[in-house]
């Protein structure tokens, strides 16, 4: 079996990569590396082809039996400073559906709950999408483009929608890595985390290994669709963050202030019924198991990210 993994050199892409590979795929990466790094692929360097370029240049590739697409741009401030990313992303998606249909391949690719934003929980993909920024208005396009695809020209696919994603391996993400990561990079350098408002914010975290399962598990499925990726459960930040201290027997030294962010969301959480019903996907890590293997990879890096 051939697979592509599109943004293979991010964090979820990299882990996708390396899943496939120990399962006797033959894999290429496609990533522009604009928040990848190669070493997220040093494991399997020798066993993979890497391609430094945009997803679009899938057209050039020869044919695979599945496309997983997690290269866009991730997260919402870089489609903030520049919107015209909005229109450039919809775009690489639709020579990924042209390769899809082409090359008859199926597709798994990363949709956001980000498309929830202003609903209360529990978040169910029957909600129509109340978008409030650029980067979310990014993915209701893909969700509905892979859909006309699919009533068009039979496309086979599945969107997932994943809710907030952490583990290991995402220091090259700096600025815009998960939560975990930022609070466990604090506790490493004994610097003080900024939390905005009082730290009741909830979110729905799912560890990345179960990311994984659930690409894998929509690859092989014969149905096609939009799913939640998420645990049903979500944590408050000040709950995150004991978990974190306990896990690093430390304290970690808090900031609270005015959250200046407009539109920001208080609760996410995955109704994760049609993901478990449909696909047949639970995930299974236990989030102190999950944070405390992300703590022990990041403990051992030479060094992780200063971040304000
Ligand atoms: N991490 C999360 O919690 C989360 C939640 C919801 C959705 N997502 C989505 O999942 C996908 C993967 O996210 P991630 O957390 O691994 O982020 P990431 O930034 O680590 O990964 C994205 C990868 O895609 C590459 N890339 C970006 N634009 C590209 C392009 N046009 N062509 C080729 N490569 C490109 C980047 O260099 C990077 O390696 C993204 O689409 C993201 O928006 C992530």
């Amino acid at each position: 079996m051939k697979a592509i993994v599109t943004g293979g050199a991010g964090f979820i892409g990299s882990h996708i990569a390396e899943r496939l590979v120990n399962e006797g795929y033959s894999v290429t990466v496609i990533d522009n590396l604009h928040t990848g790094d190669k070493k997220n692929l040093k494991k399997i360097s020798e066993k993979i082809k890497f391609v430094q370029k945009n997803a679009s240049s899938i057209k050039t590739e020869g044919k695979a039996d599945v496309v997983f697409h997690e290269g866009i741009y991730s997260s919402s401030p870089m489609y903030r400073e520049d919107p015209e990313l909005m229109g450039k992303a919809i775009s690489d998606f639709i020579s990924i559906l042209e390769y899809c249909v082409k090359n008859d391949c199926k597709l798994v690719f990363a949709s956001s709950s980000s498309i929830y934003n202003g609903y209360p929980p529990p978040h169910t993909e029957t909600m129509f999408p109340k978008v409030k920024d650029f980067y979310t208005e990014a993915r209701y396009p893909m969700e509905r483009f892979a859909d006309l695809f699919n009533q068009m020209y039979g496309l086979k696919y599945c969107g997932l929608r994943y809710f907030s994603v952490y583990g290991d391996k995402e220091e090259s993400k700096g600025k815009f890595a998960n939560m975990v990561s930022q609070i466990i990079w604090k506790g490493l350098l004994d610097k003080e985390l900024i939390i905005y408002g009082d730290g009741s914010q909830r979110r729905d975290l799912i560890n990345v290994g179960d990311v994984v399962s659930a690409n894998i598990i929509a690859a092989k499925s014969g149905e096609n669709g939009i799913f939640n990726v998420g645990n049903g459960k979500s944590y408050t930040f000040n709950e995150i963050i004991g978990m974190v201290e306990d896990i690093m027997q430390r304290k970690i030294k808090r900031k609270n202030i005015e959250n200046p962010l407009k539109n920001y969301v208080d609760v996410v959480e995955a109704d994760t019924a049609k993901s478990r019903e449909i696909l047949g996907f639970s995930p299974s890590v236990k989030i102190k198991d999950g944070i405390k293997a992300a703590y022990e990879y990041y403990k051992q890096l030479k060094k992780v990210p200063d971040i304000l």
